[in-house]
């Protein structure tokens, strides 16, 4: 029998904390049920084989191959691998270590584009899967640093380090509260006995690449420091900025990430006392400031937020991840969530003609 390798690593939801993380700022994410599964079979040549068995993309490949050392940027999902061995090598090599080729096949249930960082989780299952395989020494939170490595360097999408943070740590029932800027996190038990919590799908589907929505995005923020005289946006809260002077696209860019920084601590505080309905507030303030000020949201997500909160029995709801498409994010009263979830989606797809589904 060949000597195999396995592991996985599951989505994550992030409940609020929204485009903070490469602000320096907090974020405060979960992980949800579905997840990304990845096996190794190491190989005694520089070889690398990768099959998925995701239903390719268009001018996607299923099966690809390469040579270690020869990875070369495609446009396609074989670059978060690519990216992988490339960096890993480096990584270990540093530490006298070493990679070999390798087959690797991965399944995953995460759906792509919709928020809840199915390509973290792909990073992070195969990191893990290579680390196991080579007897590497790398822990837990370099391997997160090196997935948001492979997005920056490789794939080129400039994401912050909360999903791979989130892929790489977090397990069910608890969220972390994740201080982006000195990787400090605490575990926070979620109360699922007094609430249920519901994600979404709007089945429109996004894509971080470079040049996107969300690159200019984090643009903006830069800009915006840059006329402040400041070093990233966590270092100002919502009352001093209030009064300064910024051009009206940028003060509504850096008004969404301070409020947001400071609505994360907040909740982290609701949930403690289990005050719900507070937190729910939350939830909807969030989703209130990604829509108008941060606009990363999308009518079909607005109307998935809407149906939601016009429930008595819902505290709240907002949009997940990164935006322009992806999910949303409800808590309800308990023992709530699953009819909630079934009447939203029945509207929604009767209003919008899209098909959304529950994945949590
Ligand atoms: C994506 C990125 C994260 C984060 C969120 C928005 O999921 O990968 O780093 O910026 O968007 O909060």
């Amino acid at each position: 029998m060949k000597n195999t390798f396995a592991e996985k690593a599951h989505g994550r939801v992030n409940l609020i904390g929204e485009h903070t993380d490469y602000n320096g700022g907090w974020v405060l994410p979960t992980s949800i049920p579905q997840f990304t599964h990845v096996t190794i079979t190491p190989r005694a040549d520089k070889t690398v084989k990768i099959s998925s068995s995701a239903d390719p993309k268009k001018g996607d490949r299923r099966e690809f191959s390469y040579q270690l050392g020869a990875e070369k940027h495609t446009d396609t999902w074989v670059d978060y691998v690519q990216g992988a061995t490339k960096l890993l090598s480096e990584f270990s090599t540093a530490r006298g270590e070493s990679l070999q080729g390798f087959d690797a096949h991965i399944e995953s249930n995460i759906p792509e584009g919709s928020g809840l960082s199915s390509s973290a989780a792909l990073e992070i299952s195969l990191l893990k899967a290579l680390r196991s395989a080579f007897k590497l020494s790398i822990n837990d939170v370099e391997i997160a640093r090196l997935g948001q490595r492979i997005e920056n360097e490789f794939v080129g999408a400039r994401v912050g380090i909360m999903d791979q943070m989130a892929c790489s740590l977090a397990t069910a029932g608890e969220a972390i509260f994740l201080d982006t800027k000195a990787l400090t996190f605490e575990r926070i038990a979620l109360d699922l006995e007094e609430m249920d919590m519901i994600v979404i799908n709007s089945g429109i589907s996004h894509r971080l690449s470079a040049g996107g929505g969300y690159n200019q995005r984090r643009a903006e923020c830069e800009e915006a420091c840059k006329m402040l005289g400041i070093k990233e946006l966590r270092d100002i809260n919502p009352v001093e900025l209030k009064h300064k002077d910024l051009p009206q696209i940028l003060m509504k860019r850096a008004r969404h990430v301070v409020t947001e920084n400071a609505r994360v601590f907040d909740a982290v505080a609701a949930i403690r006392s289990g005050d719900l309905k507070r937190l729910g507030k939350l939830f909807v303030e969030s989703h209130v400031s990604m829509r108008d000020d941060y606009e990363v949201s999308i009518p079909e997500i607005d109307t998935l937020v809407d149906l939601c909160i016009k429930d008595p029995q819902v505290y709240g709801a907002r949009l997940t991840g990164g935006g322009f498409g992806g999910s949303i994010v409800a808590i309800t009263k308990k023992g709530e969530g699953q009819r909630v979830a079934k009447a939203v989606i029945a509207e929604y797809n009767k209003k919008t003609g899209s098909t959304a589904t529950l994945l949590a």
